[in-house]
């Protein structure tokens, strides 16, 4: 297992809005500095919903890393990548795929409840069915402990745990398991390997959690011991076999109190957004219409911010004497409405001009975007090698 790394991805929606980088972006701009973070653009999976539509699937991929950059996603820290130039990810879904059941992939929430939203659709194909076990596939290959991820998202990790208990179980078994695993005990040193006895012992006889966490740790910190050697451990404080495919955990992401234009979650199908690229007049107009208070009709009538989305947006933006400001003033109709959007607009404005300029500058080198793709690809790609030479030797694919 790699501790320290996070692995993300988003489909290829295009340009981000205002949704995406309070919800998303911002979340990954911390994690970037303190994990080795994997984050990339899920591209095939465009095509499990969207087979038949004709998108720009080159331009949405584009605009969207554009978009990444210049919200300050740093590909020097963070290992920028498309899926589709990692091929290893097909070729391990198709490997899991084997061992997973039928009735796994239909019990997750977003089949059947998609299925029902999207009802122009037939997505009653196979791709669909299995997406989850493609977002399983593009988890595990990194080996990453922990997966940022929306509430609606943590159905698949359950999943991909699921799955990769299911694997290890089945494949992680080697003829000289036990052999190999104390030859690696014997490689700890006396101490450590004495202890390391003692918390599998009282793991396996009293399923002591902290035990079994100690012993990992103890297992993290060994300098002696090779890679395969320290999973082959992992597995052996359980009993069950080497561990090929560590499970992941997820992130929970905190929901995004950006709200959308219209108070609901902002959402492009919705269409009330407010994108990275809108200009400062269409900053202005878009919030200038936002509805507010219906109570308040006249300048005289009284409000409550808690029934307007502008109120949410001072949530988001303004200090607290700024919001003091506006609960006084709506509550006693002392302003107008007008007047209470003025300092969301100006804020909104100050957050995107900076990323606008940025984009612009991205924008105008396409051949970097695609440089900084092409290097973050070939690197996740060296992972995805080294993963799938252990998944085709554990399953005797060797030949
Ligand atoms: N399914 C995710 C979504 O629709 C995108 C995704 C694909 C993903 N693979 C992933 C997210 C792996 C996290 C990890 O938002
Ligand atoms: Fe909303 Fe501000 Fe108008 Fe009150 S004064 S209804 S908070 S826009």
């Amino acid at each position: 297992m790699q501790d320290n790394r996070v692995l993300s991805g988003m489909r290829p929606t295009g340009q981000l809005h205002l949704g995406h980088y309070h919800g998303v972006l911002k979340n990954w701009l911390e994690l970037q500095n303190e994990y080795d973070s994997y984050f990339f653009v899920a591209d095939w999976h465009a095509f499990t919903t969207h087979y038949s539509d004709k998108i720009d699937l080159e331009g949405n991929v584009m605009e969207m890393v554009v978009d990444w950059l210049a919200a300050g996603i740093n590909p020097n820290t963070a290992t920028i990548f498309v899926q589709s130039k990692v091929p290893e990810h097909a070729e391990l879904h198709l490997l899991l795929s084997m061992t997973t059941p039928l009735s796994w992939l239909e019990r997750v929430p977003s089949y059947k409840d998609q299925q029902l939203k999207l009802k122009t659709k037939d997505l009653g194909t196979y791709g669909f069915l299995g997406y989850p076990l493609l977002q399983s596939a593009d988890i595990l290959m990194y080996k990453a402990s922990l997966v940022p991820v929306g509430e609606d998202q943590v159905a698949h990790i359950e999943l991909t745990r699921e799955v990769a208990r299911r694997f290890n179980h089945i494949y992680g078994r080697e003829v000289d398991f036990e052999e190999k695993a104390e030859a690696a005990i014997g490689k700890m040193g006396k101490k450590q390997a004495k202890l390391f006895r003692s918390l599998r012992k009282s793991y396996q006889e009293t399923g002591d959690d902290e035990a079994m966490v100690k012993a990992q740790a103890l297992l993290q910190e060994q300098q002696n011991i090779t890679l395969g050697d320290r999973e082959r451990l992992a597995g052996y404080i359980e009993g069950v076999g080497k561990i090929i495919l560590p499970e992941p955990e997820s992130l929970l992401t905190k929901a995004s109190k950006m709200p959308g234009l219209d108070g609901q979650k902002m959402s492009k199908s919705y269409g009330n957004t407010i994108s990275l690229r809108d200009s400062a007049e269409a900053i202005e107009t878009k919030i200038k219409r936002m509805p507010t208070d219906p109570a308040r009709i006249k300048l005289t009538d009284a409000g409550d911010p808690n029934k307007c989305p502008v109120w949410q947006l001072h949530q988001v933006y303004s200090d607290s004497q700024t919001c003091e400001w506006v609960v006084d003033g709506c509550t006693q109709a002392k302003m107008g409405c007008v007047e209470c959007k003025q300092p969301v607009i100006e804020a909104a404005q100050a957050e995107l001009a900076p990323m606008q300029e940025r984009i612009a500058k991205y924008q105008a080198d396409p051949e970097l975007i695609k440089q900084i793709i092409h290097e973050g690809s070939e690197k996740a790609r060296e992972v995805a090698v080294e993963t799938m030479a252990e998944v085709r030797g554990s399953m005797g694919i060797t030949y």
